[in-house]
């Protein structure tokens, strides 16, 4: 049995559980990941103020996610491709997020679809939208995901062109026939091959079979590069608010501009969020954006953040800085790609313990009461010694 103690730990299983060209789709962030490096770093800028002899018996890690009171500030964030990590990838993180009863996103790119994760997982969860070149298909998902009972549509605006991972390219993600490589690395990892051979659930449960015409790997990547619509923009945002009847959040809001666009339109939360480090490399770290945003809208919206959080003391910063909730993303896809939904309930719990005793040994006894004055930082940069000639 794995002795799971840390985020880290549960990468570590599933680097060794996962194909290494799957595990790799995981780890990439785009082009020279220094977006990705940033979204980590940025999190040792700022230090916990240590403050003693408070009466920390009680504690409160609760907080109210669109108007939901939730046991934990934390959701999963849309990872596409999660029933490849682990068979059924998708209904094993949402049926761990209902045991925790934090908010599990569906991805557009899911492999279980929305169809099969609500009658198999049969707990509430929420859909992430891509929007596609193809409207009448795009419409055709909301719908799909009202049927099944998703309250909460978040669309994600920061991905109508892929960014470019160099891993994925290396190692010909998404290629058919696999090559050599690949089936190699499936035939060296028995574990994960045999789970995956006994679900039928292995391409994008979403868009396979729901659009006319496409059943086979090569012609759905070639579809998606050609659907995801580049020509979005705000007006489409608000026909899609129109349209939709339960709540929106909008993902990939990195800018005070926008994040006040997304006021003007009408959504009920915002998430700042580059994507993981996947999309503009050289954008800023999540969590210097968070600030900024947090100070622009106030109370207007909810403000959610992911990016680059792996403990509960990342995570305790980031609701300092005024988040309503953390969202985790390759944490989930670690706990899928390590044990499935023991894996994922495993890094909540984690993450649980280590917010609840970093806020004890703070001096602060509830998420709600947390704030900036919690923190003491940024860290002054390193002084830097050049010597001249
Ligand atoms: C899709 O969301 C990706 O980042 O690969």
């Amino acid at each position: 049995m794995d002795d799971w103690l840390t985020v880290e730990d549960l990468r570590k299983s599933a680097r060794q559980r996962v194909p290494g060209f799957l595990f790799d789709y995981i780890e990439s962030g785009s082009w020279a990941e220094t977006t990705l490096a940033a979204n980590r770093s940025a999190f040792t800028d700022w230090r916990l103020r240590q403050r003693v002899a408070v009466d920390v018996e009680t504690r409160d890690l609760s907080t109210f996610v669109l108007g939901q009171k939730r046991p934990l500030p934390f959701g999963l964030s849309p990872v596409g491709m999660l029933g490849l990590f682990h068979a059924d990838g998708e209904i094993a993180a949402a049926r761990a997020a209902a045991a925790f009863d934090i908010p599990f996103v569906l991805s557009t790119m899911s492999i279980c679809s929305i169809e099969d994760v609500a009658r198999i997982a049969a707990e509430p969860f929420w859909f992430q939208l891509y929007v596609m070149r193809d409207r009448n298909f795009t419409h055709g998902l909301m719908d799909r995901a009202a049927a099944c009972g998703c309250d909460t549509l978040v669309l994600t605006l920061d991905l109508q062109i892929m960014g470019q991972r160099h891993r994925d390219r290396r190692n010909r993600l998404g290629a058919s026939p696999m090559t050599p490589r690949q089936l190699f690395q499936v035939a060296t990892h028995p574990r994960w091959a045999l789970g995956m051979s006994r679900t039928p659930r292995r391409s994008f449960g979403n868009i396979v079979g729901h659009v006319a015409g496409l059943d086979a790997r090569a012609s759905l990547a070639e579809w998606t590069a050609r659907q995801f619509d580049p020509s979005l923009d705000w007006d489409d945002v608000r026909r899609l608010r129109d349209r939709w009847k339960g709540k929106l959040v909008l993902k990939g809001i990195l800018d005070v501009d926008d994040a006040e666009r997304a006021v003007a339109c009408g959504a009920e939360a915002l998430v700042v969020s580059n994507h993981g480090g996947r999309q503009l490399d050289g954008a800023p770290s999540s969590l210097e954006a968070l600030q900024a945003i947090v100070a622009s809208v106030k109370d207007r919206l909810e403000v959610f953040f992911d990016g680059g959080v792996r403990s509960g003391q990342d995570a305790v910063k980031a609701l300092c800085l005024g988040a309503r909730a953390v969202f985790l993303g390759r944490p989930m896809a670690y706990g899928v790609g390590a044990g499935g939904q023991s894996g994922v309930e495993r890094m909540i719990e984690i993450l649980r313990t280590e917010l609840d005793l970093s806020m004890a040994l703070m001096g602060q006894t509830s998420v709600a009461g947390l704030d900036r004055s919690a923190l003491l930082g940024p860290a002054a940069a390193p002084v830097r010694q050049y010597t001249v000639g």
